[in-house]
């Protein structure tokens, strides 16, 4: 009897594992939006919030007075974001940094107005941002309709396609390669001894090596886009450079560089002086005794590769801005903050 009793309590056991097991196979889906919606909340709560606000609203997030105008449009209202597409905001956060100093930029009317909204194209993966859309959406009322898994489909493709087109291009060069030392070989079976001795062959380019070139650089890019669809980019570790400068060209380095600080990368928005500018990230006004200029130019060249999740993007800098920045923020030098003025008595 006891054992009898013990089997059906066994099967009870079983039987409530197998429907609970039925209930999530079948609730997988929703399980797996919401995994999506939680891991685009926590990217948008540590990259995004100090200047949106958590749930998008104007003036929220701690950084939102210290932003220049025109400050960001309200994340949670309906009737302004449901005027954009998913491709739009999803290129609000990945497009490139421009120099709002060019009027090209300026007139051009599918580009931003300020830099201070920094671009993550070079800190997250693009799967990663899409995840962010998908929870800015929610912010106000949507959802995601874009086609992801077609994303990755057509960047896997284009990858297949590069392959495929570097490889016959390849086969051709060889060819030709072969068809080219053949035809020297012949030359020189057919000189004399005396000609063979001051003989040097000339060099030459075959137009096949060019077309090789191209097809295995334009694969090389179709790879990393295809693996930064699901892995954040990643970039070699920054060289030593040198910094060694002429004093006459210095100046006008610092003058670029300031520029770019607050018309380009949008440094400003994070970043304050003389108490003017975001607070993200620390104030630089004494940048210039603190901090090493080696250790600046590799720190805003890859930020993470020297503190993997720092709030501050990388934002993409070229080499050039990075030596142009380095030099101007080595200019800032305010003296240590005076003692606190007393309150009256
Ligand atoms: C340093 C502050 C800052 C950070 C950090 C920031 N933004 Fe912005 N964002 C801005 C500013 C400023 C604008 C307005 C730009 C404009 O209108 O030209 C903006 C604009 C936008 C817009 C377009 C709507 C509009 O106002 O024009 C979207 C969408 C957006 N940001 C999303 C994000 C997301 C998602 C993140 C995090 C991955 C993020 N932002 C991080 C400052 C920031
Ligand atoms: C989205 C905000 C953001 C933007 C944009 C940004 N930074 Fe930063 N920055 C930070 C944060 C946050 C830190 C602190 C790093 C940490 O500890 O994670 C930081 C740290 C730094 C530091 C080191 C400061 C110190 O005292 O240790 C320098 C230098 C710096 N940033 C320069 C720049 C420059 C130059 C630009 C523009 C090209 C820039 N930052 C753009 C957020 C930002």
């Amino acid at each position: 009897m006891k054992r009898v009793a013990g089997g059906g309590r066994n099967m009870t056991v079983i039987g409530l594992a197998l429907i609970g097991l039925t209930f999530a196979l079948f609730s997988g889906c929703a399980l797996f939006e919401d995994e999506k919606t939680a891991k685009g909340r926590k990217l948008y709560n540590h990259y995004c919030s100090h200047c949106h606000g958590e749930s998008g609203q104007q003036g929220e997030g701690f950084n939102w007075e210290r932003m220049p105008d025109p400050r960001p449009k309200n994340l949670a209202s309906n009737a302004e974001m449901s005027t954009f597409s998913d491709e739009e905001i999803f290129h609000t956060v990945y497009r490139d940094m421009m120099d709002t100093s060019d009027q090209k930029v300026l007139d051009d009317e599918n580009y931003f107005a300020v830099p201070t909204m920094p671009t993550f194209k070079y800190t997250l993966s693009e799967e990663e941002i899409w995840a962010i859309v998908g929870y800015v959406r929610t912010l106000h009322g949507m959802s995601l309709t874009y086609d992801l898994e077609g994303r990755r489909k057509e960047l896997e493709g284009a990858l297949q396609a590069a392959q495929a087109e570097m490889e016959q291009a390849q086969a051709v060069f060889d060819a030709a390669e072969a068809k080219a030392a053949a035809a020297q070989a012949a030359k020189e079976e057919s000189m004399t001894e005396a000609q063979l001795e001051n003989y040097e062959p000339e060099e030459v380019t075959l137009p096949e090596e060019e077309v090789f070139t191209a097809a295995a650089e334009k694969y090389e890019k179709a790879k990393s886009e295809f693996e930064n669809f699901s892995k954040r980019p990643k970039k070699a570790q920054v060289s030593r450079p040198d910094l060694s400068i002429a004093e006459e060209d210095r100046t006008k380095q610092v003058k670029l560089g300031e520029q770019l600080y607050s018309e380009k990368y949008g440094c400003n928005g994070c970043h304050s002086l003389n108490d003017e500018g975001g607070l993200v990230g620390p104030a630089l006004d004494r940048a210039g005794f603190r901090l090493n200029p080696t250790w600046i130019y590799r720190w805003i060249l890859y930020p993470q590769a020297m503190k993997k999740h720092t709030r501050m993007p990388n934002l993409g800098i070229s080499e050039q801005d990075a030596r142009a920045l380095t030099y101007y923020l080595g200019t800032l030098q305010a003296p240590k903050p005076e003692n606190p003025i007393p309150p009256p008595e």
